[in-house]
């Protein structure tokens, strides 16, 4: 099956551009299953409602979180009613909403998304392994889950890339977010499992990670609050990564970068429909 990851999205330009270009690129692609990542969509801080649903409208079938999952204060609420919205599985146990799921896709195959976030440099959550682990046995690729995504929202390259080799042969597609800026070392894992250590933002790359750039800059030069960040407002670069998984093992057979648009080169999947 095909199926694309979007990273984090950043603000109107980010939103916009996944919004009023996903479903062009679903249908182009024929594409079985889509993930973006939420967490920044509303002015840079969580998403609210209204955005959810406009996202899930363009065909993105969940949404993922992260550290900025709770900014919008509603969304402690309308999590529990919105299942296509997941927050770290990681989080301490009675947190709203829930961080794994068994989803359905466009061709009827059964997709277990999860969202886990990292604790280095980070706040400390559960162990992010043992809870993924839990998830996975609970769900077994081949078995109950056609596919399986995991989100690792986390700021450390090294913890991402082990995160990869622990579920490697046990899931689909091992990606990172968080960081906002695109690696090039996607690739598939021995075990079989699609990897890249950051999708990238769907954002404006003439900013410092999708945040208008003056005030970031002022802050690392003088150390004094000059205002509030802001999200640059530039055209965005839709980035993420496209895998295909075979239908009976449900391990990745293809992985590749996506980026649409914006300041960054574009770069297309060699095994997309031009
Ligand atoms: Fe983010
Ligand atoms: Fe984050």
């Amino acid at each position: 099956m095909k199926l694309l990851f979007l990273g984090d999205l950043v603000g109107r330009t980010g939103r916009t551009a996944v919004i009023e270009q996903l479903p062009a690129i679903v249908e182009d692609q024929q594409l079985d299953f889509v993930v973006v990542n939420g967490e920044n969509a509303a002015a840079g801080f969580g998403i609210t409602e209204q955005i959810l649903q406009d996202v899930l409208d363009a065909g993105a079938d969940v949404v993922t979180t992260g550290n900025h999952v709770w900014d919008q204060r509603d969304t402690l609420v309308y999590i529990e009613r919105q299942d296509r919205l997941l927050r770290p599985v990681n989080f301490p146990s009675g947190t709203p909403g829930r961080g794994a799921h068994l989803f359905t896709a466009r061709n009827g195959a059964q997709v277990m998304v999860a969202n886990v976030m990292g604790r280095v440099y980070m706040d400390a959550l559960d162990d992010p392994f043992a809870a993924i682990e839990r998830v996975v046995d609970d769900c077994p690729l081949g078995a109950v889950a056609d596919a399986i995504i995991i989100d690792v929202h986390a700021e450390a390259t090294s913890e991402k890339q082990a995160m990869g080799h622990f579920l490697d042969g046990r899931v689909s597609l091992v990606v990172g977010t968080h960081t906002h800026v695109p690696t090039a070392d996607h690739q598939i894992l021995p075990g079989g499992t699609a990897y890249m250590t950051d999708a990238g933002m769907c954002g404006c790359y003439d900013s410092v990670l999708g945040m208008d750039k003056e005030e970031p800059v002022n802050r690392f030069q003088r150390k004094i609050p000059g205002g509030r960040f802001t999200p640059a407002e530039g055209e965005a670069t839709i980035s993420g990564v496209a895998f295909e998984t075979n239908d009976r093992t449900g391990l990745a057979e293809r992985v590749a970068p996506v980026r649409i648009g914006g300041h960054l080169e574009p770069v297309i999947p060699p095994f997309w429909n031009l």
